[in-house]
C-alpha cells in the first residue's frame, strides 16, 4: 500500500509542484482545489504519469465544513493520510492604512484558519496511527515583515507558532510538524509584480534568483522522509539566503 500525501491548494504553484515531487516519491497524492479548471485535469494526468493513484477534491480550506469532508472523503477513498501539505494560501497587499477590514480577515482566514480547519481534521487519524509528518507553509515575511502585507505577514507569522504549538504537543505520538518559509518564488502568486521589480529583487537576494517551486517542493519532500525523523518544530527557510 502506497503511502498517502494531501496536500491543499494543489492545481498549480507550489502545491502542485509538491504533489508532482511526492508522487514520484510514490505517494497516492489527495489534492485540494477551490476553483474549477483546466490546470487540475492536468496536474491530475501529471501526477497519475507516476502510476500512483490521484484523488482531486474542491473545497475552500477557510470553511471548515468543506474540511471535514475534504477529510473524509480522502480516508474513505485511501483509509490513511500519512502526510499533510497546508500549502493554499492566497494575498491581498496593501498599506494597513487603505488596507479593507475584509481584505485582513479574508488572508487570514484562508492562509492560518486555512491550516487550522485541515490540520483539525488530520490530526486523529495520524494520533490513532501514532505517524505522521504535517508540513505548513509560511513565508519569509512571516518572519521578517513587509510593507504592505501586515495580513499576509500575520498569517503567515501565526502558522509558525502554530507548527511550533502543534509539534509539542504530538511529538510523543510519532507526529512531526514543520514549517517551510519560501522567499520569492516563481508563481501565480508572483507573476504579477512588474519585470523590473523582480529584476531588483533578484539581485537583493544572495544567490541572485527567484526561487523555483522545484525548490521549496525538495525540502517538503525532506521534510516528508525518514531523512528528517528528528526533526520537528521547525522552519525551514527556502530562500536564496534572503534572511539570514
Ligand atoms: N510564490 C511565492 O513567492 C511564495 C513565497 C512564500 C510563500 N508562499 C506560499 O506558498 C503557498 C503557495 O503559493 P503559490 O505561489 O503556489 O500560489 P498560487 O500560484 O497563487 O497558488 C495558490 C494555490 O492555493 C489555492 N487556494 C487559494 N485559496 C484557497 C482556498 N480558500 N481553498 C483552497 N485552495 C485555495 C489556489 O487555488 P485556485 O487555483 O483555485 O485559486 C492555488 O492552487 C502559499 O501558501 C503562499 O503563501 C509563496
Amino acid at each position: 500500500m502506497n503511502k498517502v500525501a494531501l496536500i491543499t491548494g494543489a492545481t498549480r504553484g507550489i502545491g502542485k509542484q509538491i504533489a508532482m515531487t511526492l508522487a514520484k516519491e510514490g505517494y497516492d497524492i489527495a489534492l485540494n482545489y477551490r476553483r474549477e479548471n483546466e490546470e487540475l485535469q492536468n496536474a491530475k494526468k501529471e501526477i497519475e504519469a507516476n502510476k500512483v493513484e490521484c484523488f482531486a477534491m474542491k473545497g475552500d480550506v477557510s470553511n471548515f465544513e468543506d474540511c471535514e469532508e475534504l477529510v473524509k472523503q480522502v480516508m474513505e477513498k485511501f483509509g490513511r493520510i500519512d502526510v499533510l501539505v497546508n500549502n493554499a494560501g492566497i494575498t491581498k497587499d496593501m498599506l494597513l492604512m487603505r488596507m479593507k477590514q475584509e481584505d485582513f480577515q479574508q488572508v487570514i482566514d484562508v492562509n492560518l484558519v486555512g491550516t487550522f480547519n485541515v490540520t483539525k481534521n488530520v490530526i486523529n487519524h495520524m494520533l490513532k496511527a501514532r505517524s505522521g509528518r504535517i508540513v505548513n507553509i509560511s513565508s519569509v515575511v512571516g518572519v521578517s515583515g513587509n510593507a504592505g502585507q501586515t495580513n499576509y505577514a500575520a498569517s503567515k507569522a501565526g502558522i509558525i507558532g502554530f507548527t511550533k504549538s502543534l509539534a509539542k504537543e504530538v511529538a510523543s505520538r510519532g507526529i512531526l510538524v514543520n514549517a517551510v518559509a519560501p522567499g520569492f518564488i516563481e508563481t501565480s502568486m508572483t507573476e504579477v509584480l512588474k519585470d523590473d521589480v523582480k529584476e531588483e529583487i533578484a539581485k537583493s537576494i544572495p544567490l541572485k534568483r527567484m526561487g523555483s517551486s522545484q525548490d521549496v517542493a525538495n525540502v517538503v519532500k525532506f521534510l516528508s522522509s525518514e531523512d528528517s525523523s528528528y526533526m520537528t518544530g521547525q522552519v525551514l527557510h527556502v530562500d536564496g539566503g534572503m534572511l539570514m
